[in-house]
């Protein structure tokens, strides 16, 4: 880049925003199947977040997909090419100061791993929505498991599309925990 044009050595760095934003940015990754209420969650911890007076942003599958990503599918190359382009968005948002909530299936542990190494794993905490694929088929908020089994979806995660749990997550929630509970130990988790 030419300096002149871009004078790096000026340029306001991430510790001027987080000063006068009064927090660090970071990025929480929900991953998960799909129903198994990553968004959900999601909406509660970003308000309790702006309760607290942070700045957030919230980044999940169906807006994500229906914008910037609305040219992917869902094939193996498609689900790493959305995740790459979200987590060099979330990049961007987290090297501002903000919070930046994630919610992505993001099935794979390389997925998982792409994502990590662009955001940056000090700026990265996973937390997996373990809900059984028997509770969010039987949920079928968008009636999309019913869609399928019965052929006319194909490469549905949990159907007929891996979902690998991940190993280590940062946090693991678990379905029977209700929706204040999950948001509780998050907070407790990360330090903001
Ligand atoms: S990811 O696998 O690439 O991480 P992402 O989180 O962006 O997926 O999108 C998942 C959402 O897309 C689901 O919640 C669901 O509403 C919708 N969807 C449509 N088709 C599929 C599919 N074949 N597999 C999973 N989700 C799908």
């Amino acid at each position: 880049m030419n300096s002149k044009i871009f004078p790096t050595d000026k340029i306001l760095q991430r510790a001027d925003k987080e000063q006068l934003l009064k927090q660090k940015g970071i990025a929480i990754w929900f991953t998960g199947l799909s129903g198994a209420g990553k968004t959900t969650i999601a909406i509660a911890l970003e308000r309790e977040l702006y309760k607290k007076g942070l700045l957030t942003q919230l980044l999940d599958g169906d807006n994500i997909r229906s914008g910037i990503n609305s040219n992917l599918g869902f094939s193996d190359v498609d689900r790493i090419e959305n995740i790459r382009r979200i987590a060099e968005v979330t990049k961007l948002f987290v090297e501002c100061g903000i919070i930046t909530i994630c919610c992505f299936i993001s099935p794979t542990d390389e997925i998982r791993t792409i994502a990590k190494n662009i955001i940056g794993k000090n700026d990265f905490v996973e937390v997996f929505v373990n809900t059984p694929l028997e509770i969010c088929e039987k949920r079928d908020v968008k009636g999309l498991y019913a869609k399928a089994r019965s052929g006319e979806i194909k490469d549905f995660t949990g159907i007929d599309a891996p979902f690998e749990k991940p190993e280590n997550p940062t946090i693991e929630i678990t379905d029977t925990w209700s929706i204040e509970e999950c948001v509780k130990k998050i907070l407790a988790k990360i330090n903001l």
